[in-house]
């Protein structure tokens, strides 16, 4: 039974007649549904339709009657427990990333805090076009959950992704969103992720190219999964997710005093951080000013953070990360023993779809024992459910 409201937002694509289907189904679960309607979604399938459907009225438009004046945006954002939006056409994708809100949908999907689940469906170039992309991008950084369009035959006639999935999976990302097990409640994990930056001079640094979306994504699902989370972050551009304590540091010295800090407190440490291993031994004062032909700059080693918190260790999970370029495994294994970590997750950072910047990893993790689990090119939320799961089996003995 799904106890639950949900609003389900439907923009002007020709898969609109699928989410017919898909408030069906999800009223038969026991769910309230409410329909929202762009006026091009209007074009494909009639209001009356959603109406008979889910038995409420459906909502079109911004400014209705003025005598039963009602601030519909925030009546209808308050009224979900979860928005779904299929299909979700690439203007919306637009418009949702940049805060835009000139119709109903728009300006009740910005005057919400509820989960956000995204449909796109839409002709394959649209959807690859990098504009499309970087909407993708920046709503996944901010906590929406995107559901992948499946490769086929599309509308238009192309073959090719675009194509809104099956009812039957929409529906399931909605339920996924109420029947998520809290398996880490009472425990309080702590996360690192980004990169540090060390100064060379008020205005240059030495860094490196983690963009923190992996360790977002741990620290996420550990959130999901009913922890109490502390996120350490070094240099990101990414929303850091709700629900949670974020502490945004720069250098690795201070990134240690972050984690030592918390490090008594909790349950367990992941540390994908990718914290530099030296730092320039006498940053600037001033900017340096360009004379010389060449510039020489001391660099004297950084505290190694996960060794140190392997030292300190009592009964804490120590998770850490290998990024390596060559030899993955046999350099991981190392980390893993000289880190006394529980586990160590290697990825080979010069793999295409892996490691720094990208959505996606390809990682193994290595047990100590020797047990070794590859696993295929995944998005980094999946790794990290995978991570926060193994996780909470050792917390749980
Ligand atoms: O942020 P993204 O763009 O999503 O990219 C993800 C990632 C590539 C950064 C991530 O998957 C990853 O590999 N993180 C570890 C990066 C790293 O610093 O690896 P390392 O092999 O140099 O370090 C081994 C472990 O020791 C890491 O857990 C690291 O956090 C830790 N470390 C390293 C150096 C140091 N001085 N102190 C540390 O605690």
């Amino acid at each position: 039974m799904l106890d639950k409201n949900i609003l389900i937002g439907v923009t002007g694509g020709i898969a609109a007649y699928k989410v017919v289907e898909v408030a069906s189904r999800l009223k038969k679960l026991g769910a309230n549904v409410r329909v929202m309607m762009t006026r091009n979604a209007t074009e494909f399938v009639s209001p009356r339709t959603f109406q008979e459907i889910t038995g409420n009225a459906v909502s079109v438009e911004m400014f209705g009657d003025a005598a039963n004046f009602h601030v519909a945006h925030i009546a209808l954002a308050d009224f979900a427990d979860v928005i779904l939006i299929a299909p979700a056409t690439a203007n919306f994708l637009a418009k949702a990333a940049h805060g835009i809100a000139d119709d109903l949908l728009t300006t009740t999907v910005l005057a919400s805090d509820k989960p956000l689940i995204i449909a796109p469906a839409m002709n394959t170039k649209m959807f690859d076009n990098p504009a499309t992309q970087d909407n993708l991008k920046i709503l996944r950084s901010r906590g929406a959950t995107i559901i992948e369009p499946a490769a086929g035959e599309l509308a238009c006639g192309t073959v090719g992704k675009g194509r809104l999935p099956e009812p039957v999976e929409l529906c399931a990302a909605v339920e996924k969103i109420f029947t998520q097990d809290k398996f880490l409640s009472g425990k309080k994990i702590l996360v690192t992720a980004g990169g540090t930056v060390e100064a060379i001079d008020p205005v240059r640094y030495i860094g490196n190219r983690s963009s923190g979306r992996m360790g977002f994504e741990i620290a996420k699902s550990a959130v999901n999964a009913g922890a109490e989370v502390v996120l350490v972050s070094g240099k990101s551009e990414l929303t850091p997710p709700n629900g949670l304590h974020f502490v945004k540091v720069e250098a690795a010295v201070e990134m240690r005093d972050a984690v030592l800090k918390y490090f008594d407190s909790v349950d367990a440490v992941i540390m994908s951080a990718a914290v530099a291993d030296y730092r320039v031994k006498n940053p600037a004062a001033q900017k340096i000013k360009k004379s010389a032909e060449t510039l020489t700059l001391e660099l004297v080693k950084n505290p190694d953070i996960l060794r140190e918190l392997g030292t300190l260790k009592t009964s804490q999970v120590l998770v850490g990360f290998a990024a390596e370029t060559q030899n993955v495994l046999d350099y991981a294994r190392k980390k893993l023993v000289e880190k006394n970590l529980n586990f160590i997750v290697a990825n080979d950072v010069t793999a295409a779809g892996a490691g720094f910047g990208v959505v996606t990893n390809i990682a193994s993790i290595i047990w100590r024992g020797g047990k070794v689990e590859n696993f295929a090119k995944m998005s980094k939320s999946e790794l990290a459910d995978k991570i926060i799961e193994r996780v909470a089996k050792l917390l749980h003995g």
